[in-house]
Formats: structure tokens, sequence, C-alpha cells
């Protein structure tokens, strides 16, 4: 099998993990489509227009052209809404890596290669809503590559960057359709806390919930990090920085330091 060397990301890899990340999205067009075909109340709605369509015209082939066509039609939607979210991520996010990942406080941005091709990437950022809570982000892996450790090791590389840095929780969100996902991070340690619908519509009637999955870095520990590092596997994490950038510790050992200081101090206000 051919070698995957994980790396932080540069500018070059830009359009790759654009795509990877597009196309990690779209491939839930389809579940998310079957998964609004099983919520009981559009059953219940389609099957009132079929038989209302029945009765009235007393004719079956124009309830089956409108049920077609209102399936089309929400496939559509749902095509659509997914496509929004990968415009908006893509211009919002992707397109400022550097900025966003490389240069932020504990953020960074890192991608697997493999025959030096980029293959998967996986981000993360201090979390906006939980104070000292590292936030894991745009996991994802080109399907041709799939199963083979990759994201799993990715996610090692941030809950090996939590501990140095003393975070002492990862949090995570995936979504209802993203079986894969729900999956990788259950069988790494994550532990689902809660389940939550965006405030519209849509999430309300398809029954869309995001799921809050969170790992106690502590647990984590059994996942192996030395053993990783020894195979050569993860490249740059211990590393200089790159003049200019802020984030990541010179080393393990001054990122230990601070880890332990900063434990200290959160003890001390306790
Ligand atoms: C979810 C995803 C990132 C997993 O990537 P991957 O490199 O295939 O995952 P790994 O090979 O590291 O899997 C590690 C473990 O997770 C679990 N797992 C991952 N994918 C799985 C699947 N499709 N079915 C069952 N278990 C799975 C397994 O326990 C696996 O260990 P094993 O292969 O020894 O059984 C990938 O499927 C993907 O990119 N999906 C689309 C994008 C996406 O949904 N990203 C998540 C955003 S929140």
């Amino acid at each position: 099998m051919d070698k995957i060397k994980v790396r932080k990301y540069r500018d070059e890899d830009e359009e790759l993990v654009k795509e990877i990340f597009a196309l990690g999205i779209s491939e839930q067009v389809p579940t998310s489509f079957v998964h609004m075909l099983k919520q009981p109340l559009i059953q219940v709605v389609l099957m009132c227009v079929f038989f209302g369509l029945m009765a009235v015209f007393k004719s079956f082939l124009l309830p089956v052209l409108v049920i077609s066509m209102l399936l089309v039609g929400m496939r559509q939607l749902v095509s659509q809404s997914f496509t929004k979210y990968i415009d908006f991520t893509l211009k919002e996010d992707f397109s400022r890596i550097q900025e966003s990942y490389m240069e932020e406080r504990d953020s960074c941005f890192w991608v697997a290669e493999s025959e030096g091709r980029v293959v998967a990437l996986m981000a993360y950022v201090p979390s906006k809503i939980y104070q000292e809570f590292l936030e894991l982000k745009h996991v994802s892996v080109y399907r041709s590559h799939r199963r083979r450790g990759i994201a799993k090791t990715l996610c090692r590389v941030a809950v090996d960057f939590a501990r140095t840095k003393g975070y002492q929780t990862i949090v995570l969100y995936t979504s209802v359709v993203q079986t894969d996902a729900q999956k990788l991070y259950e069988h790494i340690g994550f532990k689902k806390i809660r389940q939550f619908r965006r405030p519209t519509l849509t999430a309300k009637f398809t029954n869309f919930f995001l799921f809050e999955y969170q790992l106690k870095v502590l647990d984590a520990e059994a996942l192996g990090f030395d053993l990783l590092q020894q195979e050569g596997r993860v490249d740059d994490l211990k590393g200089p920085r790159a003049p200019g950038h802020g984030g990541h510790s010179n080393t393990y050992a001054q990122g230990r330091k601070e880890a332990e200081e900063r434990v200290r101090l959160q003890q001390q206000h306790v």
C-alpha cells in the first residue's frame, strides 16, 4: 500500500482541498434525499396528494406524474441547499486558509498526501462556543482512499495537538446523514453529547439533525500517538513555525510546558 504522509497545508493545496471538501459534502445529497423520504410527515403529505388527486380526477396517471414531479423538486431542493452550503464555506472559509487557520492561535489546517497528491484534509480551531475546547473541522477523505485509516490518523494529529496544548476536550459537529463520519468518531472514542436542528422550516420538516460529539483528550491516550510519530507518518508536527505564523509551539517539550502551565493556571481559578 502507498505511504500516507500527513503535513500542514500549503497554498498550492488550495484547489485540491476545495475539491475534496466539495465532493465529501455533495455525496450527502442522495443520503439526505432518502432521509427526507423516510420522514413520516413527508410520506403522509405525499400519500394525501396521491390519493387526493386520484379521488378528484379518477385517474392514476396524473397522481403518478405529480408525485414524480414533487420528488424531482424535493431532490433539487436538497441538492441546492448543499450547493449553497458548499459555496458559502468555500468562499468564507477555504479561500482564506492561511489567515483563518495557519496564522491564528491554536488553529491549523492539515492534509494527507498519497504519492505526492493531497487525498484528505482536517482542520482545528479553538471552539467559539466552549472555552478551552478545540473544535475539529472539515475532516474529509477522497473516496478512493477511504478505510485506510487516513481520517483516524488526521484525528490523532488533532488529539495530540489538543493534549500538547492543554485542551481537555475536542468538540465537532456532524449530521444525521453522515453515518460514515459518525462511525469514525465513535470508533475513535468521541461521545455524542446532543442533537439539535437548525431553526429552519426545512430542518424541522425533514428532521435534519446535527450531532455534537465530544472527546475527552485524556480518554484518547489509548490511540497510540507515539507510535504514529515513530512511524514517521506525521510530518511537521514538531517542526519550527514558519516566520510570522502563530499557533503551534516549536517543539513538543515546549508545548507540554505550556500545557502544564495552562492546567496549573486553570486549577488556580477553580
Ligand atoms: C468519514 C470519513 C472522513 C472517514 O474517512 P476514512 O479515512 O475512510 O476513515 P478511517 O479509514 O480512518 O476509519 C477509521 C475507522 O472509522 C470507522 N469507519 C470509517 N468509515 C467507516 C464506514 N464507511 N463504515 C464503517 N465504519 C467506518 C471504522 O471503525 C474505521 O476503522 P476500520 O477501517 O479499522 O474498521 C470519510 O468517509 C469521508 O470523507 N466522508 C465524507 C466527508 C464527511 O462526511 N466528513 C465528515 C465531516 S463531519
